[in-house]
């Protein structure tokens, strides 16, 4: 009998639910748009109620159309969920209401809270980088609370009336899914979501009292640190009441076990909203920290017994986001297809770099006051070189982590598994295998929904639809596509060194 697992995955654009069978292989899903909040420049918010909404939505949609496809509702075993990083909500205990829109984890209105924070430290923006391996910047949830209690007169009273819960995405869910307030919601969240919080001890898995001092949240209801697989409850409304939720992993460490990066120096860079490359560190304790502007984060932890693996990760913050930044507010392009045409109807950009750095440059640059910049226009230019210097911006900052990753790990990485939206060019891909040269295979699997696959796999295995890692050797195996650099080392050479110009160009832009 073919046992199904399904996958939430609520990103930063869009929340899906997908039904996998036991090798991996997608039988259903139904992805939802969600609305996207810009009140001001630098500044992201979504509903939270929307998320749940969405995420909702899309179960429901799934199951219709798997009971379409003749298949029985209780042919599912459970569920994994996978959700979009630090991205932060404060809501009132009492009222189960959020107090402020959800803050997301690009937005960058947060700076001159990161500046006061560091000034508390000699060690500045590592204050707690021993603790947590993450410096402080405005992309982690705790920088978030702490603007929260500082400008939000709601949030800092119901901290004074010890109504303040703070969560990151997958508790606010997890806690709705299995009954919210009126029904005994279970309010957890998992190691590696916690490890985006800049509140957890990275080597003990659990909060840390020195980071929640030096934040000032004593007293602040947190959620309860589980592993990335277990039964963390059971949903208790629409089409799969009554079933497990037993997987949970931030989106992107959801991918590296999707991509089965298990062995210590495999890596993974999926290509979404932005793009974030990491490499598995292995168990070893304590972890590297990052001397090259990376962060370590817990990879997973595949049950509670299990020992927690980490990673070094680097972030981009600007990858997809730039194409629909293309199509909505240039209306260069219709859709992301027209953007490969055009930039393929080109041999090159023409000399023409574009630094997508809307919000700052995280990864390995950490430049908060850097902004988009394109430079090398000239009269020969057409929308065809800018639309292949978009995808190139996404590849160029790649390399900068990939090469980051190498000079923190010591060993260079031999192989790069892809996945994400800008992954499905070949061109991009084919640029990006150009860019890392000789010495890197990027390696792109058949089925690439693989942070949803990382949540059913981290479900399945609670759940016993597989034994143990070994049991995946059959899960998404067919079909990769390899690129190899066709690019000679000097040419590469120039091509960066460019890309390395512009981004100095991009610095100091934005206003103090
Ligand atoms: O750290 C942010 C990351 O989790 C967002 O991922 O795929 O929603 O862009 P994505």
């Amino acid at each position: 009998m073919t046992k199904l697992i399904g996958a939430l995955d609520q990103g930063t654009t869009s929340t899906r639910f997908v039904i996998f069978d036991d090798t991996g292989a997608i039988v259903t899903f139904h992805q939802i748009e969600f609305e996207q909040h810009y009140p001001h420049p630098g500044w992201v918010e979504h509903d939270p109620f929307e998320l749940l909404d969405s995420c909702r939505l899309c179960i429901e949609h799934a199951v219709n159309k798997l009971i379409k496809l003749g298949y029985q509702v209780s042919d599912i075993e459970g569920i994994g969920i996978t959700n979009q990083r630090e991205t932060t909500i404060a809501w009132d205990k009492k009222t189960g209401q959020p107090l402020y829109p959800a803050i997301v984890w690009s937005d960058v209105r947060t700076q001159n809270t990161v500046d006061q924070l560091s000034k508390k430290s000699p060690k500045g923006v590592d204050a707690l980088r021993s603790i947590c391996g993450l410096p402080l910047t405005t992309y982690f949830s705790a920088i978030k609370l702490r603007w929260l209690l500082d400008h939000v007169p709601a949030v800092a009273q119901a901290r004074e009336h010890d109504r303040l819960v703070f969560s990151t995405v997958d508790s606010w869910l997890i806690f709705h899914l299995t009954g919210g307030l009126e029904n005994d919601g279970v309010f957890v969240t998992d190691v590696t979501n916690a490890s985006r919080t800049m509140l957890m001890d990275i080597h003990s898995l659990s909060w840390s009292n020195e980071s929640i001092r030096f934040f000032g949240f004593e007293g602040i209801e947190l959620p309860q640190i589980k592993s990335s697989s277990c039964i963390y409850g059971h949903i208790k409304q629409g089409a799969l009441t009554g079933f497990a939720i037993a997987g949970c992993l931030g989106d992107q460490q959801a991918a590296l076990v999707g991509q089965k990066c298990f062995e210590t120096g495999t890596a993974k860079n999926t290509y979404g909203t932005g793009c974030f490359m990491l490499f598995n560190l292995g168990d070893a304790i304590p972890p590297v920290l990052s001397h090259n502007g990376l962060l370590t984060t817990v990879a997973y932890q595949l049950g509670k017994d299990q020992r927690p693996v980490y990673a070094l990760e680097g972030s981009v913050a600007v990858g997809g986001s730039s194409i629909n930044w293309l199509r909505d507010n240039m209306h260069l392009i219709s859709d992301h297809h027209q953007l490969n045409e055009l930039a393929a109807s080109v041999e090159d950009t023409g000399g023409v770099y574009f630094v997508t750095a809307f919000g700052g440059l995280f990864a390995p640059y950490w430049k908060v006051d850097a902004r988009g910049t394109i430079c090398g226009l000239t009269q020969y230019t057409t929308r065809a070189h800018l639309a292949r210097a978009t995808l190139e911006a996404a590849c160029y900052q790649s390399k900068a982590v990939l090469d980051a990753m190498n000079k923190d790990s010591g060993t260079p990485l031999r192989a790069l598994n892809v996945d994400g939206g800008m992954s499905n060019s070949d061109l991009c891909m084919q640029i990006q295998a150009n860019l890392l040269g000789d010495g890197v295979l990027v390696t792109r699997p058949k089925m690439r929904e693989t942070t949803a696959l990382g949540s059913a796999i981290a479900a399945g295995l609670a759940l016993g639809v597989w034994k143990d890692l070994n049991d995946l050797d059959k899960v998404n195996k067919e079909g990769e596509t390899v690129f190899r650099s066709q690019l000679s080392a000097e040419s590469t050479e120039r091509l960066y060194s460019g890309w390395q110009k512009a981004v100095t160009r991009s610095l100091d832009w934005a206003e103090p």
